[in-house]
This record gives C-alpha cells, structure tokens and sequence, in this order.
C-alpha cells in the first residue's frame, strides 16, 4: 500500500537527488549539464521517436534545461543526467507527476528516457531506468509508474521488457512524426509488483 499523498515528504532539491549505480551516476539535472548533454542532443539520430527536433544551437539545449528544471523544482517532473566516467551519457526522468486529480488519488508518474549514440547497447538505459524506478517507489512513494514506447522502436520495447513492467495495451496513431503516425504501447508498474520483481537483473 502506498504512503498518503498529503504525508510524502519531497527529498530537498539537488542534494538528495544523487543516484549511484554499478556504473553510473545519477545527479538532479541543473543548468551546468548543457555543456555535456549538447553533443548528444544535436545528433538528428536520436530523435525520431522523442517529442523534440535535434538541437541546431546549445542555446536550444539551455532552453530546454531550463525547462525541466523547473519543473524539477515544482515537483511536476524529476530528471537526471547520467554519467558514465564523469561523462554525461543521457537523461532519465520521471515525468507528469501526478498526485491528485479532484477528488481522486492517482500518485503516479511516466518513466521517460534517452542515450546518446555512442553510449547505447550497453544495458546503461536499463540500469539506470532501474535506479529511477526505485526511486520513484522507494522515495517519492508512488504508487504506480507507466512507460510508453512506439511500437516501431524496438530497443525502447527491449528496455521496458527488462524492467519488468506489465503491457497494458497498444495506442492506434497515438502521435505523427515526419508525416507517419506512429503506434504507441502502454506499460505500467505498481509498486507491489516492483516489490516483487525486485532482483531484476542488469548487466
Ligand atoms: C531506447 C534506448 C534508451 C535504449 O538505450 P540503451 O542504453 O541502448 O539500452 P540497453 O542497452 O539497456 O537495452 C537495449 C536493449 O535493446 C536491444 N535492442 C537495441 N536495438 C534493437 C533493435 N533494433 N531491435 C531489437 N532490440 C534492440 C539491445 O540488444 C538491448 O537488449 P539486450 O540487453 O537484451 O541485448 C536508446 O536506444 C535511445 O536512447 N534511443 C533513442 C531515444 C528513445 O527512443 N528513447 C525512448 C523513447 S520511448
């Protein structure tokens, strides 16, 4: 059962943010990352299934940054820069916090994540999604976290399936890219089901 959403106590912004793992290094994302995250952002190889068109200026990546801090700040949405060798690799988040919705309880959030090119196909992604999750569970006392990833990007839908969350259902032309609709597919995660899975293996 999850904590009461009046009693979640929010951990203090950036310092109880740090997530280390095997390999990596998880910090609250701030403005002195847009130096380190500009050379994966501007690649045009990492977009095509993300909501955003690859940066054309590192004022662009400031922007965006600035963004998500604060959101970070008003709890709405959590982001981590990850590193590997002191090296920014990507950006994990938690995004569209939810608490509340009038009368109901709804406590949950969507997992959201990219590596840049030359970093990928070595577990990172999944590691550190993992640490996210826990996380999410573990600190921030949500109850449920979803994921989607479009059906037509399968190295998404291999990193959801090692996570262990549950296929909810497949969304028909959930958003258009480059003039083609693209199918989305829902996952989820209580927080008992990850109590559960707990032992989830990473490289
Ligand atoms: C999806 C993404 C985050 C994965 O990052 P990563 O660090 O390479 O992920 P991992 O190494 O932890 O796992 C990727 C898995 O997908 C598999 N994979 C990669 N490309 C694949 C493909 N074309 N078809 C099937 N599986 C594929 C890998 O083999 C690996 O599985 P394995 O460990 O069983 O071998 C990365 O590819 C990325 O950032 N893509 C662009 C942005 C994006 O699509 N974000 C997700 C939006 S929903």
């Amino acid at each position: 059962m999850s904590e009461a959403v009046d009693s979640i106590e929010l951990p203090v912004y950036p310092q109880d943010y740090a997530l280390q793992t095997q390999r990596l290094r998880l910090h609250a994302l701030s403005e002195s990352d847009e130096a380190g995250l500009w050379p994966l952002v501007s690649d045009s190889r990492l977009t095509p299934f993300l909501a955003w068109e690859p940066h054309r200026s590192i004022e662009e990546t400031r922007g965006m940054v600035a963004a998500l801090v604060d959101a970070q700040r008003e709890g709405r949405g959590f982001h981590w820069a990850v590193s590997y060798d002191q090296q920014i690799i990507g950006l994990v988040s938690l995004i569209d916090v939810r608490r509340r919705h009038r009368s109901w309880t709804l406590n949950r959030a969507e997992l959201a994540y990219w590596i840049g090119l030359p970093y990928q196909g070595r577990g990172y992604a999944t590691e550190a999604a993992v640490a996210v999750t826990e996380f999410g569970f573990g600190v921030l006392h949500l109850h449920k976290i979803r994921v989607y990833h479009a059906a037509d990007n399968p190295a998404s839908g291999r990193t959801i399936d090692k996570l262990g969350f549950r296929f909810v259902g497949e969304e028909r032309d959930a958003f258009q890219k480059d003039g083609v609709w693209h199918h989305l597919r829902h996952f989820e995660l209580l927080s008992r089901e990850w109590a559960e899975t707990k032992g989830i293996s990473t490289p």
